[in-house]
């Protein structure tokens, strides 16, 4: 498999409006596209800086995902999203590549993109994504 680059960094974060402030203010941020997606208990926003782009992730309750990441591990990194042509064949060939995959089917991911998980055990402890379609 082979990704064109690193389309976002996704950043855990306490209250997404203080950080998106962060970002604009330090970093020049610019507020891209920000969704709610209650089921899977997450208010997101993406913020291109320059050419890249962040994705910072705030809980809706503490046992959703983002919750017991933030409990456990504190604000900071998340995950980082690599860009693919094709996120069924990119599944496809990390699994022959022997990558424990989260996600064994491309699903919905924020933003309308097309997303899969790769497990932090197969990429040396870091929640990889591939993306297609932003
Ligand atoms: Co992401």
């Amino acid at each position: 498999m082979e990704a064109r680059g690193i389309h976002h960094v996704g950043i855990a974060v306490e209250d997404l409006d203080e950080a998106l402030g962060t970002y604009e203010r330090l970093l020049g941020g610019r507020l891209e596209h920000r969704e709610r997606v209650d089921d899977q208990g997450v208010e997101a926003a993406s913020v291109r800086i320059g050419e890249s782009r962040v994705e910072l992730l705030a809980a809706l309750g503490d046992d959703t995902p983002v919750g017991r990441f933030l409990a456990r591990r504190g604000p900071g990194v998340h995950h980082i999203a690599y860009e693919v042509a094709d996120v069924r064949a990119a599944i496809a060939e990390l699994a022959a590549a022997g990558a424990e995959l989260v996600d064994a089917e491309p699903r919905r991911g924020m933003f309308g993109l097309e997303v899969a998980f790769v497990h932090p055990e197969s990429v040396h402890g870091v929640l990889s994504e591939v993306v297609s379609g932003g």
